[in-house]
C-alpha cells in the first residue's frame, strides 16, 4: 500500500442501502425507521465516520429520495450512488467502487440496516485486518441459530469461502460461524475480483461473499474477526426485529445511564432515546419516556408516567405525570401531576405548573405559579405571579393567536378569562370569576363579574318540604367558624384601607 493512513483512517466506507425493506410493509424506507429515536441509517453513518474514511459512499435504490434527503441533512459529506438493478450485494459493492474511481487502500463494506454495529467494532476489524496483513477480513460471529445467514467455511482453521444458507449443504448448515456482511477489502482486490463474480447460485445474484473464495484462489491472505457481541451483526428486516432491536438498544442505554449515576426505578418501563442527556443523581420513576434531545439536570426527579420530547429540565425540578414537548423547566420548578407542556413553554426557577394545566408558548417567570387546572397560551408572565384555578388565557380570536402579559407578582383569581391581547401590570389583581377585556394597570384591581343577588328564604318558599328546606329550618344562622375566622383575619389585614371590600373580592 502506498498510502499511510492514520491509526484508524481508511480509504473508503461503502454502506449498502439499496435493499427494498419489503418486509417492513412501509411507505417509509426501512433505513429511516427509528431505533432509539434515530433513523437506522444514522447509526451506520456514525460507525463509518468513526473510521475517518476519506470517502463515504452510500449505495441507494429503493425509496432513494427519502434516503438521500436524510443523508443531505445528517451526513452531507456522504456520496450517494444508485444501484439501478438490485442484482445482489456483489453488484451493490461494484456500484460503490465505480463511484470511488481509482481509490487505493482499505475499503470497508457495511450495511445501512445493522444499527447496533458501532465504530469500535469497525476499528477492531480494521486493526485485525492490518495486524494480519490481510487483503480481506470479514466480521463474523458464532451464533446458536445461524439459519438464514451465510456460513464461514474454514479449511485447516483458515477462512476458505462463504456459502449462503440457501446454497449450503447439510454439513455446511451445521456451521454456526456466520458472515455479518461487514468486511474490509483491499481496493485493488475488489477491482480485480468484482468483475469475475457470477450469479451461479440459488438466488441468481452477484454475491460479494464470493470475493472470499476469489481472494483465496489468488493466493491472498483472508481473515476473520469474530465479535462476541451478537447484536452488532443483527440486521432489521421487519417490525418484529425492529421492536427487538429497540428493546435491546434501550436496555443498553438505560444501563449506561445507571452506570453514569442515574437512578432508574424500573428499567423495563423506562425509555431513553439515543440523544438524551442525563446528569448524575437524576431519578427516573416508572413509565417514563425521555425522547429527542431532552436533557435533565442533576437532582431532578422525573415520572412516573411522563413523556418528555426535546425538553430541558433544570436542577432539582420535579416532573410528575407530564407530557411535554419543546419546553424548558427551570431549576427547582414543579410540574404536574397531569400537566401538558406544549412547545414554547419556558417555566422559570421555582415555578409551578400544576394539575390539569396546559401551557403553550408561555414564558413563565421565576416563582410564578399556575397550580390548578387552566390554559396558559401565548403568555408572558413576570416573576412571582399567581394564576388561580380554572383560569383561561383566551389567546385565539378565531383567526389569530394573541399575547397576554401578566406582570410580576400579579394575582389572577380563580376561574378568570383573560382575553388577549391584554396587559395586566405588575402587582395587579384580577378578581375571581372575571372576564378581563381591557388592560389592568400596575397595582390596580379589576373586577368583571355579575352582581351577587341573595333571595332570603327562597328554599323554604320554593322547595317546601325538601331536605334542603328542613336543613335550612334547623340552621343556627351563623357562618361556619372556619370562614368567620378567616374573614376576621382578612379584615384585620385590610382594616383602614379604602378598597378593603374590593380586596376581599379578589380572593379566590
Ligand atoms: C447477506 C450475506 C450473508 C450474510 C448476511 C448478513 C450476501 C450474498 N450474503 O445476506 O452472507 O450472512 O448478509 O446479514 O452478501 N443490498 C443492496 N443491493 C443488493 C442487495 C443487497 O444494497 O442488490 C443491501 C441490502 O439493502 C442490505 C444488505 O445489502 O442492507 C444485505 O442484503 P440482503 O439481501 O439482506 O442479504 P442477506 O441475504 O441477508
Ligand atoms: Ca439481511
Amino acid at each position: 500500500m502506498n498510502t499511510t493512513p492514520t491509526q484508524s483512517s481508511v480509504a473508503a466506507v461503502i454502506v449498502l442501502a439499496a435493499g427494498g425493506g419489503t418486509r417492513m410493509k412501509s411507505k417509509r424506507s426501512k433505513l429511516l425507521h427509528a431505533v432509539a429515536g434515530r433513523p437506522m441509517l444514522s447509526y451506520a453513518v456514525d460507525a463509518a465516520r468513526a473510521l475517518e474514511p476519506r470517502h463515504l459512499v452510500v449505495v441507494v435504490g429503493h425509496l432513494r429520495e427519502q434516503v438521500e434527503a436524510h443523508l443531505t441533512e445528517y451526513c452531507p459529506e456522504a456520496l450517494t450512488v444508485e444501484q439501478p438493478v438490485r442484482n445482489g450485494t456483489g453488484g451493490a459493492v461494484a456500484v460503490g467502487m465505480a463511484k470511488l474511481g481509482d481509490v487505493q487502500g482499505e475499503v470497508v463494506v457495511t450495511y445501512g440496516d445493522v444499527p447496533m454495529l458501532n465504530g469500535e467494532t469497525l476499528k477492531a476489524l480494521v486493526a485485525a485486518h492490518r495486524a494480519d496483513q490481510n487483503s480481506c477480513t470479514v466480521l463474523t460471529a458464532m451464533i446458536p441459530d445461524p439459519t438464514g445467514y451465510g456460513r464461514i467455511v474454514r479449511e485447516e482453521g483458515q477462512v476458505a469461502r462463504i456459502v449462503e444458507h440457501k446454497d449450503a449443504t447439510e454439513t455446511e448448515r451445521v456451521i454456526n460461524e456466520i458472515n455479518s456482511g461487514i468486511y474490509v477489502f483491499d481496493a485493488d482486490l475488489l477491482r480485480a475480483g468484482l468483475p469475475t463474480l457470477q450469479p451461479n447460485n440459488v438466488q441468481g445474484e452477484l454475491y460479494v461473499t464470493d470475493m472470499i473464495g476469489y481472494a483465496r484462489g489468488e493466493g491472498k491472505r483472508v481473515g476473520a474477526f469474530v465479535t462476541d457481541d451478537l447484536w452488532q451483526t443483527e440486521g432489521v428486516n421487519d417490525r418484529v426485529q425492529l421492536a427487538r432491536m429497540n428493546a435491546e438498544v434501550n436496555r443498553r442505554l438505560v444501563e449506561h445511564w445507571m452506570r453514569e449515576g442515574v437512578t432508574v426505578l424500573d428499567p423495563q418501563t423506562t425509555w431513553i432515546e439515543a440523544d438524551v442527556d442525563l446528569a448524575t443523581d437524576v431519578t427516573i420513576l416508572p413509565n417514563t419516556h425521555l425522547l429527542g434531545a431532552s436533557s435533565i439536570a442533576t437532582g431532578a426527579v422525573i415520572g412516573p408516567d411522563t413523556t418528555l420530547r426535546d425538553v430541558e429540565v433544570g436542577e432539582n425540578a420535579r416532573v410528575v405525570r407530564c407530557h411535554g414537548e419543546l419546553a424548558v423547566i427551570g431549576p427547582n420548578a414543579e410540574v404536574g401531576p397531569f400537566a401538558r407542556l406544549r412547545p414554547g413553554t419556558v417555566l422559570g426557577e421555582r415555578g409551578r405548573i400544576g394539575t390539569f394545566v396546559e401551557t403553550k408558548n408561555a414564558e413563565i417567570g421565576a416563582g410564578s405559579r399556575i397550580p390548578h387546572f387552566g390554559y396558559v397560551g401565548d403568555a408572558y408572565l413576570g416573576e412571582g405571579a399567581y394564576v388561580g384555578a380554572g383560569t383561561t388565557f383566551a389567546n385565539f380570536d378565531g383567526q389569530d393567536r394573541l399575547p397576554t402579559h401578566l406582570g410580576s407578582h400579579a394575582f389572577v383569581g380563580a376561574n378568570s378569562v383573560l382575553v388577549a391581547p391584554i396587559d395586566i401590570g405588575d402587582g395587579a389583581y384580577v378578581a375571581a370569576g372575571s372576564t378581563i377585556t381591557s388592560d389592568v394597570p400596575a397595582g390596580a384591581l379589576a373586577v368583571a363579574r355579575g352582581q351577587e343577588h341573595i333571595s332570603e328564604d327562597w328554599v323554604q318558599r320554593k322547595r317546601t318540604g325538601s331536605r334542603s328546606a328542613a336543613a335550612a329550618e334547623a340552621a343556627v344562622g351563623e357562618v361556619h367558624p372556619k370562614v368567620a375566622e378567616a374573614r376576621a383575619r382578612v379584615q384585620d389585614k385590610t382594616a383602614g384601607q379604602p378598597e378593603a371590600a374590593e380586596q376581599q373580592e379578589a380572593q379566590q
